[in-house]
């Protein structure tokens, strides 16, 4: 599938489930409870500012931003229709220092060294490769910046299982585009994220299996 029509499908079923994406998210366990977690660590940043890659519709910037209210904090999203649903939010909760826009996370719109640490979670998957998205989120960092990320674990044995992976496909109709009758084509491995992000220029790179996620942490400079 060209990049292109892979995006474009992505914007489009985002942008359709923008409304009703939150209730459906909260209600999965593993990923609650990594959110969490990324949040309480992303509390340990005091001041300065966190990008949230693929914000979706902020679920993690709000997060952070109850726990650490000195921090800026920009979202980005693809999709036009989750950044509205995130903005409003933010209005109503008159919240200045968070930011929403529309973006693209291969061609991050900010300038070189701009965050300390930069969150992206379930995202890399709707990506053609990762060297792009790792390079720019290299870029954007700060020295001494983290990043934290997280998405589905390929190889993991949940969802390789065949009434898992079924489970899985009718829950997110999306991911069976991207699906090859020989396995996920739009997951990633633990290798291949710790390949990429070392061969980006990342050090201290940490990826950890969490049944069926992964969660890599590294560090640029
Ligand atoms: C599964 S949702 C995750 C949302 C959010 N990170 C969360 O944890 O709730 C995936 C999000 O990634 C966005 N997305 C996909 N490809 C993207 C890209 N290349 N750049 C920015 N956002 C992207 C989608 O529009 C969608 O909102």
């Amino acid at each position: 599938m060209e990049a292109s029509h892979r995006k474009a499908l992505v914007r489009a079923f985002y942008s359709e489930r923008a409304g009703s994406y939150d209730n459906e998210i909260k209600k999965h366990p593993i990923l609650s409870s990594i959110r969490e977690e990324i949040v309480r660590e992303c509390s340990l940043i005091r001041e300065g500012s966190i990008l949230d890659l693929g914000c979706g519709s902020g679920l993690t910037a709000f997060a952070i931003r109850s726990k650490s209210p000195g921090v800026k904090i920009v979202g980005i999203d693809i999709s036009d229709e989750m950044v509205r649903v995130a903005k409003k939010r933010a209005v109503l909760h008159g919240n200045s220092r968070l930011i929403f826009l529309v973006g693209d996370m291969e061609r991050i719109p900010f300038k070189d060294s701009t965050f300390d640490l930069v969150v992206c979670i379930n995202v890399i998957r709707y990506l053609d490769g990762l060297e792009d998205a790792f390079s720019d989120i290299h870029r954007v960092l700060k020295d001494k910046g983290w990043l934290i990320l997280v998405d589905g674990d390929r190889n993991s044995r949940e969802i390789n299982d065949q009434v898992v992976r079924e489970e899985i496909l009718k829950k997110h109709p999306l991911e069976r585009e991207f699906v090859r009758c020989d396995g996920w084509s739009m997951l990633f491995g633990q290798n291949e994220i710790e390949d990429g992000l070392a061969y980006t220029g990342f050090r201290k790179v940490r990826v950890e299996s969490r049944r069926m996620y992964l969660i890599a942490r590294a560090m640029k400079g």
